[in-house]
């Protein structure tokens, strides 16, 4: 496979995603011109770590630059304050400085973790991000948007540092548990609802290619937040298609359930509320149903889940600025807009609905 070069620019930052097979063990060739210093540090977590670490520390060090690996343990309990000052530590322990840059070699955990080290260590230094699960690769590792956790909630400290370079390896994902590949299939699912009805059609069809997939995810994701990037015109607000509803159901579960599984269940809400406020039609709706199914994603709300909690969590979502509802809705697949004629009691049968 040939690999296909994406460019996202916006206002003050413009970088490649690459996407293709071989890109790890070419990564030090691909970093050195966009670099000014050698020294940089490699953060994975345990697993990225083991399966690609030394792919991508032996192409750095081939390219003369020096590389620093260091290793959290794997998943979202490790996006904290106490891990971004470990590893900016051991940074510094190591001579790292201003010079020096980031490559974040993993999932969206890491991407957020590495991004967010990148953007406050030496106050900004350059961040590639090799985003190794589908997920990384066709959302969180392009925007810009980095950060950490606390015990009050998700994602709740974070700056916006765009990376210099994203180059998605095809070979990393052959390694990925279905489990995994799911969570980006529902992110998929959404672009192509908000973005792409045609390649709705052909992923049904099972006509479209994995690296024809996530290039085409990518300029999805890459044209919306180059119009938005800081959330101010709304256009970056399509991307909560599905979330609103989403959010509240991973709540509920106290985040036993995966992000793209809670997802997949909130798509289904908004496209019924769509159903009503907008003009999208039965029948796409169950063409939404039959897409999410295919790639395994949940289309019914388990029956021993609280609908009344769900609702509940739905309320002090931050969609709901100024006391007036902002709901992603689409009038046909492929298009999306923020309505805002969408009552809480339509939130509510659509929750009953599930
Ligand atoms: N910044 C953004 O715009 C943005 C957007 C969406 C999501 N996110 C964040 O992304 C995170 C979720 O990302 P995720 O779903 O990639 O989860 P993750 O990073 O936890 O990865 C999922 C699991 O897969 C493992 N893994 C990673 N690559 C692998 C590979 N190639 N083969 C086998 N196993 C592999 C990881 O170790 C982990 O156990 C959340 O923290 C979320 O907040 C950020
Ligand atoms: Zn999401």
């Amino acid at each position: 496979v040939k690999s296909e070069i994406i460019e996202i620019c916006g206002a003050g930052f413009h970088y490649d995603a690459v996407v293709g097979r071989g890109l790890m063990a070419r990564s030090g060739a691909l970093s050195g011109e966009l670099v000014r210093g050698k020294r940089c540090a490699v953060i994975a977590d345990e697993i990225s770590g083991r399966l690609f670490g030394q792919r991508v520390c032996q192409s750095l060090t081939a390219a003369s630059l020096q590389p620093l690996l260091i290793a959290v343990a794997p998943g979202e309990n490790s996006k904290t304050f106490a891990q971004v000052e470990m590893i900016c530590g051991q940074m510094a322990d190591a001579k790292l400085d201003r010079s020096s840059f980031v490559v974040g070699l993993g999932g969206g955990v890491i991407g957020d973790l590495s991004g967010f080290v990148a953007a406050v260590f030496h106050r900004g230094i350059p961040h590639i991000q090799i985003p190794t699960t589908l997920l990384a690769m066709v959302d969180s590792a392009i925007g810009g948007k980095t950060g950490v956790n606390l015990p009050a909630g998700k994602n709740l400290v974070g700056a916006i540092h765009h990376p210099v370079l994203v180059l998605a390896d095809l070979d990393a994902l052959e390694a990925l548990p279905p489990r995994e590949l799911r969570q980006g299939y529902a992110e998929i699912v959404k672009h192509g609802i908000i973005r792409d009805a045609e390649m709705l059609r052909r992923l049904r069809a099972r006509k479209i290619e994995l690296p024809e997939l996530i290039r085409r995810n990518i300029a999805i994701k890459a044209r919306i937040v180059s119009a938005d990037d800081r959330e101010t015109s709304g256009e970056r607000a399509l991307l909560n298609f599905g979330h609103t509803v989403g959010h509240a159901i991973e709540r509920a579960f106290d985040f036993r359930l995966p992000h793209g599984d809670c997802i997949s269940l909130g798509m289904l809400a908004a496209c019924e509320i769509s159903t009503k406020r907008a003009s999208f039609s039965q029948i796409e709706r169950e063409e939404v149903v039959a897409l999410l199914r295919q790639f395994e994603l949940p289309t019914r709300l388990p029956r021993d889940i609280s609908r009344g909690k769900i609702i509940e969590l739905v309320g002090p979502d931050k969609k709901f600025e100024g006391g007036a509802i902002r709901f992603v809705v689409t009038p046909r697949l492929g298009e999306a807009h923020v309505s805002r004629d969408v009552t809480i009691k339509d939130i509510c049968a659509a929750v009953e609905n599930l």
